[in-house]
């Protein structure tokens, strides 16, 4: 198919200094979770990008010296000539496919605790990150920066932009955002400083500048040289000089970079969930900057709209569109602009899953593209798929996201395949869970599925169709996947944070019970020891429709896994505005009577709520009994024809959506693989040198 004319705006060519993107669709700097440690995944994960067509693709933030260790969290290195080396296959696997490569310089001052390499920490004015999240929090407090150390971290600079030259890079950069040593400069809460690099914007904007200069000397004309900005914080300052802090900054640096890459502060801010934030946030902090300056600009938000692109563009918002997420849940995203194939794009959900697997310091996951990751260590392509090794049928049991996960999967490798689903609706969970607040974007996942699965002639699926063992015995497939979901559970949980004793009762509601239309009476309890979203995505539901909605967990914050996927902070802002109660660190442990039982987690100090109906969210089990029936009588299934009976997902394992459509997509590539093939290489660093 031909490109949409009215997208061809994003194919232009972009000049950044000395070196030329091919189109304006820009993969910024972000971590993977590969180190140099798996040097050969790094590469092919990057790889696919550059394949997918992105002109620009860039590393994560890399550190240039031994006083910036992120450890325990993954994060690269470019210390020596062997991680020269490392980021090289890097560099060669994206300029193969006609892109170029950007490296993120990064020191992390403050913000690190150096806990492998027991350097004390730098940063201006001996100011620590006392961070919340207990993924950042340490004990080591940073050493104030003397002028030794100033003239230091420009030499550091200096020296990894070498090596970043060495290594092939196109674009090499200086990141001043997030937290980070050149933004602990740049706000005063960091930067206390009375001398040249303290007190006016004009001072506290001076590393950042002397940290250009030197990366453009050491580049010798070579390399393009970018700035990775945050811009939240300086913007909400009002400046004397101009509109605010970030329009003085900003043109005090105009024309020293060859690259504006603007961004927000926080990661909750600058990576936002969909759950609260929706395509194009950055837009009202970000759009004054290429008023300011001549040079390209690039930014993100989310981007999966070629429209919304191409808005950015022609409104002078950005030259170039940055993208984090939507180049990890569809590397071939401007591929598919460029074939006139965007209803293909496989578009981010906004989960930020993949946030999480960064937090987690794991390789890249990704709720949408279960391929993530796995293009080295599994050799999965996200377009491509080895074809069918036998003429076998195969009946899948259940249209959720790992039913049809694995339905797209074995159809594109040519099997027929057939769906059954109960429902009159295809999608499982997502059904209930795309309607709940702010989780609309989540049936992307459904909906991509859905209209690729329609193109294809080999899959059908039969709606309303609940399936028992013997009529599955009668259709008499090669294969049968069981993909029958979950169910919660109405245990409550003990001392030993494991779930334990039934409470039934007919004021005792799960979230399938909400689900299947149950209208719990006031005051409502939400129990909550799952720890990810459902718990109070329920109570912004439910607080809708009745007053005095209370929520109580076990745990120390409402959702509390959800710091890793960064909706933390909104949840308990959302649950604030709605009015919901929160009794954290407490535990049910009776309810009876129009009220409810709480012991502290720690203390056992007993309180007491008023409720009349209580919500479990907690443990989830399979829905496997259709499994065990099957595979009770193995006389029977090969009498049938039936040479497998398979779980797949939350029927096997009960997880967040990424596990279900990572389960359904494992199950198809590797059905009638060769056992050789299967399992997973292991990566390991280059062989050292030095
Ligand atoms: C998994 C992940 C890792 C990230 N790591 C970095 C990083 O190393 N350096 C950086 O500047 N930003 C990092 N970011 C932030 C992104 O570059 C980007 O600013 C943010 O995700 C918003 O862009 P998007 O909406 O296109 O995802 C990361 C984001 C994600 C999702
Ligand atoms: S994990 Fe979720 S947020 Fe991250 S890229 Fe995939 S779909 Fe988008």
């Amino acid at each position: 198919m031909a490109r949409n004319p009215r997208y061809d705006i994003l194919f232009e060519p972009v000049k950044i200094g000395p070196v030329t993107a091919r189109n304006r669709f820009y993969a910024v700097p972000h971590a993977a979770g590969m180190t140099n440690a798996m040097p050969r995944m790094r590469a092919a994960f990057r790889e696919t990008k550059a394949e997918g067509g992105w002109g620009v693709v860039c590393t994560g933030y890399v550190s240039i010296h031994p006083s910036s260790d992120d450890a325990p969290l993954p994060f690269a290195t470019l210390w020596d000539e062997d991680d020269v080396r490392s980021h090289a296959l890097m560099t060669e696997a994206v300029h193969r496919h006609g892109a170029l490569a950007g490296i993120e310089l990064w020191h992390g001052g403050g913000s690190v605790m150096n806990r492998t390499t027991r350097t004390p920490p730098l940063s201006p004015s001996g100011t620590a990150w006392m961070a919340t999240h207990v993924n950042f929090m340490g004990n080591q407090r940073p050493k104030m920066m003397d002028v030794d150390d100033i003239r230091e971290l420009l030499a550091w600079q200096a020296e990894a932009a070498r090596k970043a030259r060495r290594a092939g890079f196109d674009i090499v950069y200086v990141y001043a955002g997030m937290g980070y040593l050149p933004y602990e400069f740049l706000l005063p809460e960091w930067n206390h400083r009375t001398d040249a690099y303290g007190g006016s914007v004009a001072n506290r904007v001076r590393i950042v500048r002397e940290l250009l200069e030197v990366t453009r000397e050491a580049v010798a004309g070579q390399c393009a040289v970018a700035l990775r900005i945050s811009l939240e914080e300086l913007r909400a300052r009002p400046s004397e000089r101009a509109e605010s802090e970030a329009h003085e900054v900003v043109a005090l640096l105009a024309e020293v970079p060859d690259l504006w890459d603007v961004k927000l502060d926080s990661s909750p801010t600058d990576c936002a969930p969909s759950r609260f934030a929706a395509e194009g946030s950055h837009e009202p902090i970000i759009d004054f900057v290429k008023k300011v300056t001549r040079k390209p600009v690039v930014g993100v938000g989310r981007f999966t709209s070629p429209d919304a692109m191409v808005g950015q563009i022609r409104r002078g918002v950005l030259d170039l569109i940055g993208a984090a997420r939507p180049s990890i849940a569809d590397p071939f995203l401007p591929r598919k602009i460029d074939e006139g194939r965007e209803q293909d794009i496989r578009e981010c959900i906004g989960c930020n899953i993949c946030i999480s697997s960064w937090h987690d310091s794991v390789p890249v996951r990704c709720t949408q593209n279960p391929t993530i990751g796995e293009e080295w260590r599994r050799g999965w392509h996200p377009e491509r798929i080895a074809p069918a090794a036998s003429s076998g049928s195969v009946l899948i049991v259940g249209a959720g996201p790992a039913g049809l996960e694995c339905a797209l999967a074995l159809g594109r490798r040519g099997y027929d395949v057939s769906v059954a689903e109960a429902e009159e609706e295809i999608g499982g969970r997502l059904r209930f869970e795309t309607r709940l607040p702010g989780l609309a974007s989540w049936g992307r996942v459904l909906d991509w599925r859905r209209g690729q699965l329609e193109r294809l002639s080999n899959v059908a699926i039969y709606r309303g169709n609940l399936l028992t063992a013997s009529e599955i015995l009668e259709l008499g497939n090669t294969h049968v996947v069981i993909a029958t979901g979950a169910r919660w559970a109405r245990l409550l949980y003990s001392p030993l944070e494991v779930p334990a004793g039934r409470l039934e009762g007919p004021h005792v509601f799960t979230p399938d019970d909400i689900a299947a239309g149950a209208r719990p009476d006031a005051p409502v309890v939400i129990y909550d020891f799952d720890n990810y979203y459902m718990g109070s995505v329920l109570a912004e539901h439910l607080a809708r429709s009745v007053t005095g909605v209370s929520y109580v967990t076990p745990a120390g914050h409402a959702s509390a896994w959800a710091i890793m996927s960064n909706e933390q902070p909104q949840i308990h802002r959302a649950l604030a505005s709605a009015g919901v109660t929160l009794h954290t660190l407490s535990r049910v442990t009776a309810f009876a009577d129009g009220e409810l039982t709480l012991a502290h987690q720690f203390t056992n100090a007993v309180t007491r709520l008023p409720c009349r109906s209580l919500v479990i969210i907690g443990a989830r089990f399979a829905n496997d009994a259709l499994h065990a029936e099957l595979t009770r009588e193995p006389a029977a299934l090969a009498a049938a024809g039936i040479s497998s009976v398979s779980r797949i997902g939350d029927a096997l394992a009960p997880g967040a959506i990424v596990h279900a459509v990572y389960s359904g997509h494992r199950f198809a590539r590797e059905l009638d693989a060769d056992p050789a093939s299967l399992g997973h290489r292991r990566d390991a660093p280059l062989a050292r040198l030095s």
